[in-house]
């Protein structure tokens, strides 16, 4: 790959002497939806949490467009364009769907882009745009995930980083968020995709790795790890890789 816009190398990280992370190196190309899936407690969200400095490697180095990020602090990787969408969405759930959105802007760099990410994140989820109103605490769970990723949208990202989008949410909305992701990344947002639906996360994704025990055993286009039997049998199951399954 060329120039990434995220490359992560020889990354390792622990919780105290807990060590969870093992010489994990990925890369993010500019405009491409990048899936890392595996199992519970593989250590994705750790990943995540590592990228956008909310930990700190032991060792390794992650660079943002060639820069190194790995000694900055979050509040400065959000600044650089590095948005998470953390697990279990974390709104502010007695603010309104408008409140909510207003944060996702409060950056200097993203205050002037105000009107127009509203718009774009108005047309993506024109359900939020019914429910401005609303406290945060009040919708549905597509609905709230929908607010947490277009409160994402509002920081103006380079990167879109998000933890199991579709957790919780019933089979349709799932296609509904999957879908949604698609678009935006049509829309040249690049986006790091966590996910246990493994199916439809590598139905999606340009590039895919997979994380076992803190260690990245597999990579490749998600379409190859698709039809992959050592993926379909660990993560997919026969009746799921089923077209539309
Ligand atoms: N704060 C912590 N202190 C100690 N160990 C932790 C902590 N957070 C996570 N771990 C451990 O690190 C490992 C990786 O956890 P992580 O949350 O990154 O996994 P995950 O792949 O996101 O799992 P899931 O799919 O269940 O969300 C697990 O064994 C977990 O118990
Ligand atoms: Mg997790």
């Amino acid at each position: 790959m060329a120039n990434p816009l995220l490359e992560v190398k020889d990354l390792d990280v622990s919780y105290g002497d807990i060590h969870v992370l093992w010489d994990v190196s990925l890369s993010v190309e500019e405009g491409t939806i990048v899936a890392l899936v595996g199992a519970n407690g593989a250590g994705k969200t750790t990943l995540l949490k590592t990228v956008s400095g909310l930990m700190h490697a032991r060792k390794g180095e992650i660079t943002l467009s060639g820069e190194p990020i790995q000694h900055l602090r979050a509040q400065e990787i959000v600044d650089r364009g590095v948005i998470h969408v953390p697990e279990g969405r974390r709104l502010f759930a007695s603010l309104t769907v408008m409140e909510n959105l207003r944060l996702g802007a409060y950056l200097p760099r993203t205050r002037p882009l105000f009107a127009e990410s509203l718009e774009r994140v108005f047309s993506l989820f024109p359900v939020l745009k019914d429910r401005k109103e609303q406290k945060a605490g009040t919708l549905s769970g597509g609905e709230q995930q929908m607010l947490a990723i277009g409160r994402a949208v509002m920081a103006h990202p380079r990167l879109v980083m998000l933890d199991e989008p579709s957790l919780g949410l019933s089979p349709i909305l799932v296609k509904t968020i999957f879908q949604l992701i698609s678009t935006l990344n049509e829309q040249k947002t690049t986006i790091l995709l966590v996910e246990q639906n493994v199916n439809q996360a590598l139905k999606i994704a340009h590039q895919a790795y997979v994380l076992k025990n803190g260690k990245i055993v597999m990579c490749g286009r998600g379409c190859d790890l698709l039809v992959n039997e050592e993926v379909c049998k660990a993560y997919i199951g026969e009746r799921a890789r089923k077209p539309n399954g």
